[in-house]
């Protein structure tokens, strides 16, 4: 295997190049994931798409035979249930038994069950909104490597968005753990930028969504696909659960509801259901759902196999790298 790049980031993974596919919800299924290991990334399967730890435990099993050998790993949502019920636990306990190598955690704090992951010898990636003191508080929790997601990500960028460009800076400074950057990247360009800026690698989740490997509608890829920058918004600040997500008539009418005062929740939680998105994936009625989307969606150009995602970002990046070369002469 050809290795382009040498970072902390493709040694942690053992991968050729150092960029991740984060979660996505329904989306990182056995199918995608492991096309993406093929590609000599990593990505996370959504463990929270699963009905249930049975399926799950399939899943991963499924992924293991279409990876070909490759690294792939799970992404686990630390939550804690209205009800007050542990669904994290039952998760952890079937990765490791499953023998998973590698896990990202995202949502909530994750010490409670970090530890555990830790000695069953799992690396864990725990990815925080772009504000120092959750980047800092990763490290110190004993994260093998945090990601950094910038204002620019689709999903959850954070209750106080930060651009990616300061998060990057500030995070490469402020921890030294290995550095992963995310939002709004969709480029060789981006990469090579975010290695400039002290990070050891990139995640991706909104360029990766026109792939061939995501079972989603084809309708809904074509959409993407003519989607440009401002096609994306932020919502749900008003519950604190801020969101970025492509523009549609279901996500202006969520956002008028978020103007009433007081804020009603108990009138919004119908309307952002996870199967309301589900849904539309399968449908391809975009419209009717809100569905996570970042800027970099504009780079989202055609529908491709993952491996030609992967191909075009490798080849610009080169380009990058020699451009800059040609652009410093010391002494
Ligand atoms: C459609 C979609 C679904 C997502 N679902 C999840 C999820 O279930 N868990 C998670 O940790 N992150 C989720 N994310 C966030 C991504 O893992 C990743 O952090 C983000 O996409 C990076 O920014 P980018 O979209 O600009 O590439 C989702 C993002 C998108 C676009």
């Amino acid at each position: 295997m050809n290795k382009p790049f040498k970072t902390r980031i493709t040694d942690l993974y053992g991968i050729r190049l150092p960029i991740i596919a984060s979660g996505l919800m329904w989306l990182a299924d056995p199918v995608y994931v492991a096309a993406v290991a093929r590609a000599g990334l990593i990505g996370f399967m959504t463990a929270a798409s699963f009905p249930n730890v049975e399926a799950l435990r399939a899943g991963i099993r499924r992924c293991r035979e279409l990876s070909e050998g490759k690294p792939f790993g799970v992404n686990i949502m630390i939550r804690i249930s209205r009800d007050g019920t542990d669904r994290v636990t039952p998760l952890i306990d079937a990765v490791i038994e499953e023998g998973v190598k590698f896990v990202e955690t995202a949502g909530n704090n994750p010490e409670a069950y970090i530890r555990r992951l830790k000695d069953a010898g799992i690396i864990v990636v725990h990815k925080v909104p772009g504000v120092m003191r959750y980047v800092k508080k990763a490290e110190s929790l004993g994260a093998d490597a945090v990601i950094v997601i910038g204002a620019e990500a689709g999903g959850h960028p954070g209750v106080e968005p930060v651009g990616t460009m300061v998060a990057a800076a500030a995070a490469a400074r402020a921890v030294k753990i290995p550095l992963i950057v995310a939002g709004g990247i969709g480029t060789g360009e981006q990469l090579v930028a975010a290695l400039a800026l002290g990070a050891d690698g990139i995640a991706m989740g909104t360029r990766f969504l026109v792939s061939e490997e995501i079972w989603a509608h084809r309708q809904y890829k074509e959409r993407l696909v003519a989607a440009g920058e401002a096609d994306t918004t932020l919502l749900l600040q008003s519950m604190r659960n801020t969101q970025r997500a492509l523009k549609t008539g279901h996500v202006a009418m969520i956002q008028q509801l978020e103007q009433q005062q007081p804020v009603n929740n108990e009138s919004i939680l119908p309307h952002i259901m996870g199967t309301v998105g589900r849904k539309a994936y399968e449908t391809g009625d975009v419209e009717k759902a809100m569905l996570s989307c970042g800027q970099g969606v504009v780079f989202a150009d055609k529908i491709e196999p993952l491996a030609a995602i992967v191909d075009r970002i490798e080849a610009e990046a080169r380009v990058a790298i020699g451009r800059l070369n040609t652009l410093y002469r010391p002494g």
